[in-house]
């Protein structure tokens, strides 16, 4: 089963969680109604993505009380500054229905203005300590990031959410977080950023690789399902995005097998050191235009 991880200060959420990035609007509530359905009780969005009223009426229409779902979100950067990030959490909260929202990060940091950044951390805690949120944490932070924001702020961050998936495990992100009592959280778990289009070209899908193909035969599960099963084994938390039903349940079906210790080593060694993603110190200025709408 779903069994709980706890955060550095208490607060639990299961491994497993369910993604809606790149989840269109029109899609979102109906994939989040499917995940609740199948059991998820930890949705990840983020107010970048353009989906947090989608994410916050499948809540309401599935009927499940409050606290009985992790809700967690994110800042983007056009946001970042401390009154700027204070009135983000409003725009979030009003957005996804909810009074307190489970765990706010940031979304990504934002090198060439380190000091917003900061700023918008700030933020978070006074947001914590006012009780209008119950984790803080961030996403797409670099050891020095890490190291940069610790310097200037009091409450370590609960979470930091990177891109992760046996192609790029970024081992030396994982270690800081580790000693500082970060959790681990896995965007593109299951490696979709390897094959999401208009992502860049001459790509492999880590859905294919065949040593994944050869342990998932092995053991009567997907190659999806073994990277799940990979992360929760490595004790991080993992979110999973998909708009199907029948894949949205598969991925939470990854209770009823254990891959054993060599299987973890030859997943551990796909890894090849190149992101999919953007590199967290060459954040595109443009991101910044984004505007995040009012409520
Ligand atoms: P779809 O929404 O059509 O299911 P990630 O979360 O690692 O970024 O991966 C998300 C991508 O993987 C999406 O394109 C999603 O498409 C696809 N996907 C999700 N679950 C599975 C699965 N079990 N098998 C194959 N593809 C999947």
């Amino acid at each position: 089963m779903n069994e709980f991880l706890t955060l550095n200060n208490g607060v639990r959420m299961p491994p497993i969680g369910f993604g809606v990035f790149q989840s269109a609007p029109e899609e979102t509530t109906a994939a989040v109604g499917a995940a609740l359905t199948a059991g998820y009780r930890h949705i990840d969005t983020a107010a970048g993505y353009g989906n947090e009223r989608e994410v916050g009426e499948a809540l309401r229409r599935s009927g499940l009380a409050r606290d009985e779902v992790v809700l967690e979100t994110k800042v983007w950067v056009s946001d970042y500054g401390y009154d700027e990030t204070l009135h983000a959490f409003e725009k979030s909260a009003i957005k996804l229905g909810v009074q307190q929202i489970d765990v706010l990060i940031l979304h990504q940091p934002m090198p060439q203005h380190f000091d917003r950044t900061v700023q918008a951390y700030r933020a978070l805690e006074t947001l914590l300590a006012d009780g209008r949120v119950r984790a803080i944490g961030v996403s797409n932070f670099l050891p020095h990031h890490l190291d940069a924001l610790r310097k200037q702020t009091d409450v370590v961050p609960a979470v930091n959410q990177i891109e992760l998936h046996p192609y790029f495990t970024q081992s030396a992100v994982q270690r800081a977080d580790a000693e500082l009592g970060i959790l681990t959280q896995a965007w593109s778990p299951i490696g979709g950023i390897t094959f999401y289009p208009g992502w860049g070209e001459n790509r492999r899908s880590v859905l294919e690789d065949p040593v994944l193909a050869r342990i998932a035969q092995e053991h009567g599960k997907t190659p999806a399902q073994v990277m799940l099963r990979w992360h929760l084994q490595q004790g991080r938390s993992a979110i999973p995005k998909s708009t199907n039903p029948v894949r949205i349940a598969k991925n939470l079906d990854v209770f009823d097998f254990v891959l054993r210790a060599d299987e973890l080593s030859s997943i551990d060694a796909l890894d090849r050191g190149v992101r999919g993603g953007p590199d967290p110190d060459e954040v595109d200025p443009s991101t910044w235009d984004l505007e995040i709408p009012e409520a």
